[in-house]
């Protein structure tokens, strides 16, 4: 795991998008995994930036968002949906047949979420998977407890996570209980994975994620077994890692080492 360490949100947003151009520009038919919520929104506004003024081109590219509440049509203010579209793909030159979001009012969830599965698999997998990580350590909406080989499926949701997202809605009434979520052996499957977090808040859930041991309480820990995981932190999310001095140690002298 790679873990780099910026000072402020807005220098950690701008590094982690280019990592995402990079992969876009390295191969222009990538599959995009996409994440929602406070933490990715300015490294979708460098993706949209870097679209209209430098051209990144989306033309090609193929994308699946990692959840979706249950029981919120695509239209509603606080579906995914309507997040992806109005903070990312409105603004870009994605197919819109090339976009997928988990639904959240299919008749048949078993049916979808096997579908889900599928569809990623025909692409031929996720090339980089953005993700965020919640104050009790989920990816996606694999909550405490999810198995570590978890796929795609219906999921009840920590009601942490519910009070977490209840400033988006009236009240944590109005939070749905419920989301279908890839699970955590699907995100394992992507090539490349980019975790995004910053604010206090955050600070002790990304420790148990880098430094803790790997275990399905803190499904972010999962990460620990991937082969190319970058994690971009600014220094409030980062201020409880023992390790802080080594990682920056580590970010100082890349420039200089040996090209693989
Ligand atoms: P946030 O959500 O970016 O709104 O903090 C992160 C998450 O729950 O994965």
């Amino acid at each position: 795991m790679e873990v780099i360490v910026k000072q402020t949100y807005a220098e950690m947003s701008a590094e982690a998008a280019k990592e995402i151009a990079a992969v876009i520009n390295q191969k222009p038919n990538a599959v995009l995994g996409l994440a929602t919520g406070s933490t990715p929104l300015a490294l979708y506004q460098h993706l949209v930036r870097m679209h209209k003024e430098e051209g990144l081109d989306f033309s090609q590219c193929t994308t699946f968002n990692l959840d979706e509440y249950v029981g919120l049509p695509p239209g509603h203010d606080q579906s995914y949906h309507y997040f992806m579209h109005e903070n990312l793909f409105k603004h870009i030159n994605i197919p819109r047949h090339n976009i997928h979001i988990p639904s959240g009012t299919t008749s048949n969830y078993a049916a979808f979420c096997a579908w889900y599965e599928k569809r990623i698999e025909e692409v031929g997998g996720i090339d980089v998977q953005v993700l965020g990580i919640g104050s009790d350590g989920h990816i996606a909406f694999n909550e405490p407890g999810s198995s570590l080989a978890s796929r795609t499926r219906l999921k009840t949701l920590a009601k942490v996570t519910i009070d977490d997202n209840a400033r988006f809605f009236k009240s944590a009434k109005d939070v749905p209980i419920y989301a279908i979520t890839m699970g955590v052996g699907t995100i394992l499957e992507a090539r490349k994975l980019v975790l995004v977090a910053n604010g206090k808040k955050k600070a002790d859930a990304v420790a148990q994620m880098i430094e803790g041991p790997v275990t399905s309480m803190i499904t972010a820990s999962a990460l620990q077994l991937h082969p190319d995981a970058r994690v971009f932190l600014d220094s409030e999310a980062a201020a409880k890692l023992k390790m802080r001095e080594y990682y920056d140690w580590i970010q100082e002298h890349k420039p200089n080492a040996p090209q693989v």
